[in-house]
C-alpha cells in the first residue's frame, strides 16, 4: 500500500511509519525537518519517501504533494493526519495570538489542505482510508486547552463529515483520539522547549506510548474493508475525568 503520514520526525508519526515499514508498505513521510526525514530515509530505505514542507503553508504543501510520482499520488491507500501541535497552556485571556493561529494553521488548515489534495484520488479509485489523529482534548475541555481543544473537536467532526459525505463509497475516515502520551515532542513544543516543565507533565505516569498508537494505526489499517471505526477514543489508565467545576463565594 502507498501509505502518506504527516508529521514523521517524531513522536506518534515516527513510530506509525515504523511500524507500517515493517508490512513493506511504501511510506510517504513528511516534516519541516529535512535532517530529521534523512534519518528516516537511511533506516527505512527504499520504500520510505521523504518529503519535506510547512503543513501550514498551503503553497508549500500544494507543490510537495504535486511533486510525488503521479503513480503514487493518485493511489494513495492510506492518509494519515498526524502533523500538530499544542503551544501553551495559559488560560484564554493570557494566551498569545499568535500561537493560537499557529495551532489552527496547522491542526485546522493544514489537514483540511493535505485531505482536500488527496480525497479526490481515493474517491476515482472508489478505495481509501484516512486517519486523522484527533485527541481527547477535542471531547472534553480542560484548563488551557482553548484553542488546541477547539481544533481537535474541528477534526472529529471534520471526520465524520466526511463520513456523511462519502456515503455509497469505499472510503473509509477515522479519528484516533489519544489522551496523555508520553515519549514524543509534545510538550516540549507546547512549553517551548522547557524540558523540566515537559517532563513534569509525565512523571510517575504511566502514559500511552507512540508505540501503542502505531499499533492501533496498524489494527485499523488491516480491519476487513467493510468496517469503518468512526472515533476511538483512547487514554491510559492512569488518566480519568475530573467533572465539572463549582466555585462557592464567587
Ligand atoms: N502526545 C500526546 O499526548 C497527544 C495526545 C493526543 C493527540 N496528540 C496529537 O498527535 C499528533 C502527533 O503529536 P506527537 O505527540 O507525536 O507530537 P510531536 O512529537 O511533537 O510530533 C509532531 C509532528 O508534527 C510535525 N509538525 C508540527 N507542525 C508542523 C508543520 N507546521 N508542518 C509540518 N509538520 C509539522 C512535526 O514535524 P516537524 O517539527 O519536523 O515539522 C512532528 O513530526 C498531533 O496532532 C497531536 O496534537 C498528541
Amino acid at each position: 500500500m502507498n501509505i502518506l503520514i504527516t508529521g514523521v520526525t517524531s513522536g506518534f508519526g515516527l513510530a506509525i511509519a515504523k511500524r507500517l515499514a515493517k508490512d513493506n508498505h511504501t511510506i510517504i513521510g513528511t516534516g519541516r525537518r529535512a535532517d530529521k526525514l534523512s534519518e528516516i530515509k537511511n533506516e527505512l530505505g527504499e520504500n520510505f519517501i521523504p518529503l519535506c514542507f510547512d503543513i501550514s503553508d498551503l503553497t508549500a504543501t500544494k507543490s510537495a504533494i504535486e511533486s510525488l510520482d503521479n503513480g503514487i499520488l493518485t493511489n494513495i491507500d492510506v492518509l494519515i493526519n498526524n502533523a500538530g501541535l499544542a503551544l501553551g497552556l495559559e488560560s484564554a485571556d493570557k494566551a498569545d495570538i499568535n500561537d493560537w493561529e499557529q495551532m489552527i494553521n496547522t491542526n485546522v488548515l493544514g489537514l483540511v489542505n493535505i485531505t482536500n489534495l488527496i480525497l479526490p484520488y481515493m474517491t476515482a479509485n472508489n478505495s481509501g482510508l484516512i486517519i486523522n489523529i484527533g485527541s481527547t482534548a477535542g471531547n472534553y475541555p480542560y484548563f488551557g486547552a482553548n484553542v488546541y481543544g477547539a481544533t481537535k473537536a474541528f477534526v472529529k467532526q471534520f471526520s465524520l463529515n466526511l463520513r456523511a459525505d462519502l456515503i455509497g463509497k469505499r472510503v473509509r475516515v477515522t479519528n484516533i483520539e489519544p489522551g496523555l502520551c508520553g515519549g514524543t515532542e509534545f510538550s516540549n513544543v507546547r512549553f517551548k522547549g522547557d524540558d523540566e516543565k515537559a517532563n513534569k507533565t509525565y512523571e510517575k505516569v504511566d502514559y500511552i506510548r507512540p508505540t501503542d498508537i502505531a499499533d492501533m494505526v496498524h489494527y485499523v489499517i488491516n480491519l476487513p474493508p467493510h468496517i469503518n471505526i468512526n472515533r476511538l477514543e483512547v487514554m491510559p489508565v492512569a488518566q480519568t475525568f475530573n467533572g465539572l467545576t463549582v466555585v462557592k463565594d464567587l
